[in-house]
């Protein structure tokens, strides 16, 4: 993958740009033959939002509670249809992540009432951490700079598509008895209490103690610090920086201005909205 050309790097799908070697169209066609479980842990997240840290909390919680997971990339569009057989004869509660966007998410999920988290991020630092991602990550195409970025970000050209289009279709999900939305920024705030709330949700039973063990090894600086032995030198690709705030830095006053036009007309006075503080 790594002396493909940049532009075979990316496909286009039903509008929607995906990345060719993680997510073939093979893989994205097989998905529907996905049947979902009650009791399956589904985690959602656009691209950049803090998936790889909930994934971590997740998979701490689980293996806490006694369950052994498989080593395998937790993204359902990136399972080959092979290994999407695998997961469908492996015992419960199977972990599952995807980026798709909410329309996208194969109905099984919906009509067996499967739980889902999903991880939300504020759009400036979103689109920070997504710019970098693309510069150090070889199965992306490099970016041409930051202005043409923050363009392909406004406009949604960049993989699985439009950040305001999944917040606005999860938008209509926000008060799913099955849904639960996190955002980064709260659980920056105060990651003890994601923790408890995410471990309620999927009715895990953790102690006060485990709560707070889980929430220690969750931080950036101690998951930055495990990753090393599982990542090597590609660390620092999925554990960049780990703050809010950090688009400060990178946009210009008129990209923010835009940003915050952009926010105002497609999430104003809705519920996600409310809940991104940047
Ligand atoms: P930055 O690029 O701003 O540092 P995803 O996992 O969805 O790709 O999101 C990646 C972003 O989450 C990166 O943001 C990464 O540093 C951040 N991240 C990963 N683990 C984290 C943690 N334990 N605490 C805070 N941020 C974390």
């Amino acid at each position: 993958g790594m002396d493909m050309k940049d532009e075979e790097k990316l496909y286009k799908r039903n509008g929607i740009l995906y990345p060719t070697i993680m997510s073939p169209p093979e893989n994205l066609d097989a998905l529907k033959d996905l049947e979902a479980r009650e009791d399956d842990i589904m985690l959602v997240a656009y691209p950049k939002c803090g998936c790889n840290w909930m994934v971590g909390v997740l998979r701490k919680i689980m293996t806490t509670c006694g369950y052994t997971l498989p080593e395998r990339p937790r993204l359902i569009e990136f399972h080959s249809p092979e290994v999407q057989k695998i997961e469908a004869e492996m015992p419960s509660p199977r972990f599952m992540a995807s980026h798709l966007h909410p329309d996208d998410i194969p109905v099984s999920f919906k009509t067996n009432k499967t739980k889902i988290l999903v991880v939300f991020r504020n759009p400036k630092d979103t689109a920070v951490s997504y710019y970098h991602f693309m510069n150090n990550n070889p199965v992306l195409p490099k970016t041409e700079s930051w202005d043409k970025f923050f363009s392909d970000f406004m406009s949604g050209e960049v993989c699985w598509g439009s950040y305001f289009d999944h917040a606005l279709a999860w938008e209509k999900h926000v008060d799913d008895p099955n849904v639960l939305i996190v955002t980064y920024e709260e659980l920056k705030e105060n990651l003890l209490e994601g923790v408890q709330k995410i471990a309620n949700f999927f009715n895990f039973p953790l102690t006060e103690e485990q709560v707070k063990g889980i929430a220690g090894e969750s931080t950036f600086s101690a998951m930055q610090l495990s990753s090393k032995t599982s990542l090597g030198k590609y660390t620092n690709v999925f554990l960049r920086k780990g703050e809010v705030g950090d688009w400060r830095n990178h946009f210009t006053e008129s990209q923010s201005k835009q940003m915050d036009e952009e926010f105002k007309k497609k999430l104003s006075g809705t519920k996600l909205g409310a809940k991104l503080k940047y």
